[in-house]
């Protein structure tokens, strides 16, 4: 594959310019798994990434083909943004995508939302997203890595212009059973969109196994169970488990942080809490796949249980915005801090407030430095394609200290088997989870990360896009000898 050109396309941007307080320009990370994992592999191979331009000051450092070259400063590869109207993003991404997609997929208990018009605009943006695709091909086999559910119609638009692209689709939401999926009303054109793929990855096995039965239910396709193959019209799919990671995080940066102790201080102390207070932490988008309710339900439930924590126990929950014009977000962002505020008032006293809900997007130090202070990480998403802050947790924790607590509605859950596993819906269960870790000796605590740490080490964000591309590779030949 070397020398071939790789065009990633995702909806959000890796890079967000905006304009800061005092007018002046300011590059943000965004709060997405998605962008966590792609970027890096991005900076290794260069090539060009489409998005949709979502910062107010984007327009102003592209050039006039609307690219730019990022990291800032570095400029490993290009950036080239894409121009939504305010009624595109409202029917592409938050109607179809978020209203509909995202509650189909994740079994959360919130009902899609399907909007003809929605519908209309997410096919015009997936052929405006396609077209910027064929247009920045410079051969007539470029490598199109598709991002996610924003994406799921283009895989098939791009392959009529370009008939000999690689496109690889992942898919990095859960994919649920045929009996779910079939509620969408435009279930086989999305399926149709798809099969466009070369390769279609998901996170876990039974996620590319739902999906295989999906299609069998609602199309007339050959499936090769063997080879896990799906031949639709005139191409054959190949639909693989790839579990997403992080960039395991290098020696220099490792050396750059503060030490484990300094982290526990600074942040207790910014926080007004007790040097030996047990910290736990939640780190995630304010998303109600989350579990945010469930594992404030817990903490509850181990005051409850164990008056000796109160005055003791705090647990800080990080909630960086999203998709906010949303009702359901809007609802659950609500329902979050009235209990939050209930906990507080049942159990707080002066000097001791046991849930700090942090509400605010928190960059990547922040965010380490979080990690590295708490003495345990809750995940209690209610279902997760994989959950990439359970490995941004092990991956700060070069101490081989603190214990993860996680569900298992989690793609991780199969991999990051050393951790407290939990059932985010059954608080009893969860709340000894919490007891648990709090109380955990430190030998025990060392044996398990270590372990968690070597996996994450091992399968880190290059071997899964080294595992993609390989598998593109092998396709790619067999497709020249077989022409
Ligand atoms: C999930 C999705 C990503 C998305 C991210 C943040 O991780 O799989 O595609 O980028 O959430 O959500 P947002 O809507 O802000 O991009």
């Amino acid at each position: 594959l070397r020398g071939d050109q790789v065009i990633v396309v995702s909806n959000r941007e890796p890079y967000i310019h905006e304009h800061g307080k005092d007018g002046r320009i300011v590059v943000k990370r965004p709060a997405s798994g998605l962008v966590t994992a792609v970027e890096p592999v991005m900076r290794a191979c260069s090539g060009t990434w489409i998005a949709h331009g979502s910062g107010d000051a984007d327009r102003e450092v592209v050039d006039a083909n609307d690219r730019v070259a990022v990291p800032p400063g570095q400029d490993d590869y290009q950036l080239r943004r894409l121009w939504l109207t305010a009624e595109e993003e409202q029917g592409y991404y938050f109607g179809f995508a978020n209203e509909g997609l995202w509650p189909l997929c994740h079994v959360a208990h919130v009902r899609p939302v399907f909007r003809e018009s929605d519908w209309e605009a997410y096919k015009a943006v997936n052929q405006r997203f396609a077209d910027a695709v064929v247009a920045e091909a410079r051969s007539e086999d470029p490598i199109v890595l598709v991002q996610d559910y924003h994406f799921a119609l283009l895989p098939a638009m791009v392959r009529e212009k370009l008939p000999n692209a690689t496109i690889l689709t992942f898919w990095h939401i859960p994919w649920p059973n045929p009996e779910s999926f079939g509620i969408c009303p435009w279930r086989r054109e999305i399926l149709q969109g798809m099969l466009g793929s070369t390769i279609l990855g998901f996170h876990t096995r039974f996620h590319c196994k739902n999906f295989i039965e999906t299609v069998d239910r609602f199309l007339e396709a050959r499936i090769e169970h063997e080879h896990s193959t799906i031949s639709f019209r005139e191409d054959e799919t190949l639909v693989e488990a790839y579990p997403i990671s992080i960039e395991w995080p290098a020696d220099a940066t490792i050396a750059s942080w503060p030490s484990v102790p300094e982290a526990r201080r600074i942040v207790r102390e910014r926080l007004g809490l007790q040097p030996d207070t047990t910290l736990a932490v939640g780190i995630d988008r304010f998303d109600y796949t989350k579990g945010i309710l469930e594992r404030l339900n817990a903490v509850e439930r181990l005051l409850e249980k164990h008056a000796e924590w109160i005055g003791r126990f705090v647990f800080v929950q990080v909630a960086a915005p999203t998709r906010s014009s949303l009702e359901e977000y809007k609802n659950f962002q609500e329902r979050v801090e009235r209990l939050t505020l209930r906990i507080n008032e049942r159990f707080g006293r002066p000097g001791y407030q046991p849930v700090h809900l942090l509400a605010q997007h928190h960059d990547s130090h922040a965010v380490n430095e979080l990690l590295r202070a708490a003495d345990m990480c809750i995940v209690t998403s209610l279902h997760d394609g994989m959950n990439l802050v359970s490995k941004e947790f092990v991956a700060a924790r070069d101490d081989e200290q603190g214990v993860l607590i996680l569900s298992r509605f989690a793609g991780a859950a199969r991999e990051m088997t050393e951790a407290l596993i939990v059932n985010p819906y059954h608080v009893e269960e969860t709340a000894d989870a919490l007891h648990r870790a709090a109380t955990m000796p430190a030998a025990e605590q060392r044996a398990r990360m270590a372990s968690l740490r070597a996996t994450v080490r091992e399968f880190n964000v290059f071997r899964w896009a080294g595992r993609m591309l390989t598998d593109a590779g092998r396709w790619r030949l067999k497709a020249r000898v077989d022409a």
